[in-house]
């Protein structure tokens, strides 16, 4: 109910020349409860100037006045675009003049004999204005949200594609989709999904479209799709079936997603290049840590074998001179040679770990391996035969020579000798190859020393080079052997390699370049 009813209040704008009319209206509408204020004009000026000033509940209009008529006054109304009850008021009106005026905008016409029909005729007209007003909101409301979804429709960053439910047809297309795919709306328009080159893979066949249909929601995540300019896009389409009305109606959003994923490829690439860095980068650290390991070594066995060369020079020196002092049959004599001959094999160690830091001198010559290695072999005679190993040599005739320091050379050989000794404790067989060989496509020596012993666990494969590393008892074993091995044999441009099967054996196999291809500093 609009507060006018409730307050009754009620403001007539009277177009009436009869003073006697106008106050009989008003009585009427007084009696019947209104709290009324009434104005009466009579001209057309007069009326514009009181509509203007606002305020109007209803219009009541007589039918014909001197210089004035209801149709010349709706159109005043009209003219001023206000929508306020317009009912006349008339002694005379005929049909046709009622049908006349109610087509001009009139809402209601009376007899001025029939004015007790005034109020409720009023009351309907002002509620008829106010189911106008009403819908007039809600007409603009819809129009409002309609330029809403329209603006959005149209604006959106991604392609949207409406299609009739039932046939299939395009009903409409945002212009970004249409942009995207090089289709004008003409094209697009009232043709079905699967007439559209672009859409031949969702829709080659009508079941996918029958899939759109049928399922409320479809997606698929990596659709590529060809623009009408041959480019291929790739895009996340999304569909999502409703219905508007009693039409069924498949919203479908397409998103182009080209540069997501060739922003993800090139950030896959570029973890790919992070995760080889860092594995070079480990690789390489690990290498440095050993040659700082070995680096370290070295410095240290070089002071001290520094430190040790004079006292031991003295001492052999002392023992030499006392030796010289006495009688062949001194009882002190033996003593003396047991105290010459370890003196003598300190220096020799002493001359080892000079080896070792690099700071001996190298005396390169033309060596015939085979030598070197029976002289080796000669040396852990002893140890070899007290562990009953049985060493098969297998030296081939002729066999190159090469270029190498022999002092080098038989620490190498007497190194792998110990360690396979050391791996045959109940004994067993070592055999000793020695032929030519390739390295790098030239001629080569190849010595290879395989035992029959425990062979080595393959997690120790890869630390046995490592300086210190060891599997043997204290003191029994430095775990430096096998490292001045690799640093002997690349000094002389050799490799050095090692190949072991557990409880069947081991075998080292060492290249060095023949004299003829040996680098210019080792000849
Ligand atoms: N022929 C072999 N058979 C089985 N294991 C071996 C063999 N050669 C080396 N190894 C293994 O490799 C480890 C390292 O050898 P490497 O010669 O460097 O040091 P070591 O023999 O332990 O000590 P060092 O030689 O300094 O006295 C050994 O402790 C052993 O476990
Ligand atoms: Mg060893």
């Amino acid at each position: 109910m609009s507060d006018l009813r409730r307050n009754r209040t009620l403001r007539v704008l009277n177009v009436e020349d009869s003073e006697q009319d106008a106050a009989l209206i008003a009585r009427h509408l007084t009696r019947a409860g209104y709290d009324l204020t009434l104005n009466r004009v009579e001209t057309a000026e007069t009326m514009r100037a009181a509509l203007k000033n606002g305020g109007w509940d209803v219009i009541l209009c007589d039918y014909s006045m001197p210089q004035f008529n209801a149709l010349r006054a709706l159109a005043v109304a009209k003219e001023l675009k206000l929508d306020i009850p317009f009912i006349i008021i008339s002694g005379t009106i005929g049909e046709s003049a009622a049908v006349e005026a109610m087509r001009a905008g009139a809402h209601d016409y009376l007899m001025k004999d029939a004015l007790t029909r005034l109020g409720p005729a009023i009351e309907r007209e002002l509620h008829e204005l106010e189911n106008r007003r009403a819908r007039r909101r809600a007409e603009g409301a819809q129009r409002a949200s309609e330029l809403r979804y329209r603006c959005l429709f149209e604006s959106a960053k991604d392609g949207i594609l409406i299609l009739d439910g039932n046939t299939g047809q395009i009903v409409d297309a945002n212009p970004y989709l249409m942009k995207a795919l090089g289709y004008s709306y003409e094209e697009l328009a009232g043709k079905e999904l699967w007439e559209i080159g672009v859409f031949k893979d969702i829709a080659a066949a009508r079941e996918s479209f029958e899939e759109l249909r049928d399922k409320s929601y479809v997606r698929y995540d990596d659709l590529p799709l060809e623009t009408r300019g041959g480019a291929v896009i790739e895009v996340e389409f999304v569909s999502n079936a409703y219905l508007v009305g009693d039409a069924r109606v498949i919203q479908c959003n397409i998103r182009d997603i080209t540069e997501r994923k060739l922003g993800k490829r090139a950030m896959e690439e570029t973890n790919h290049k992070l995760e080889t860095t860092l594995s070079e980068l480990s690789a390489t650290t690990q290498q440095l840590w050993q040659a700082l390991k070995l680096a370290t070594m070295g410095e240290l066995a070089a002071s001290v074998a520094h430190e040790l060369n004079n006292p031991l020079a003295t001492v052999a020196m002392r023992v030499e001179n006392l030796l010289m002092t006495m009688t062949e049959d001194d009882q002190q004599r033996h003593s003396l040679e047991v105290i010459s001959h370890e003196v003598d094999r300190m220096a020799d160690l002493v001359d080892n770990l000079l080896q070792f830091s690099r700071r001996g001198h190298r005396q390169i010559s033309t060596v015939d391996t085979r030598e070197e290695i029976a002289n080796s072999i000669e040396f852990v005679h002893y140890h070899l035969r007290s562990r009953k190993i049985e060493v098969v040599r297998e030296f081939a005739d002729p066999l190159p020579t090469i270029q190498a320091d022999c002092q080098q050379l038989r620490q190498l050989f007497l190194n792998l000798l110990t360690n396979a000794i050391d791996a045959m404790p109940e004994g067993g067989t070592v055999t000793v190859r020695a032929k030519t060989g390739i390295l790098h496509d030239n001629e080569a020596v190849q010595i290879d020393f395989a035992d029959t012993g425990q062979g080595i666990p393959a997690e120790n494969l890869k630390k046995i080079w490592d300086s210190f590393f060891t599997t043997k008892t204290a003191g029994k074993g430095t775990g430096l052997g096998l490292a001045i091995c690799r640093r002997i044999v690349e000094e002389h441009d050799g490799t050095i390699e090692i190949e072991s099967e557990m409880e069947r054996g081991t075998t080292v196999q060492i290249l060095f370049p023949a004299t003829a291809h040996a680098a210019a500093n080792l000849q």
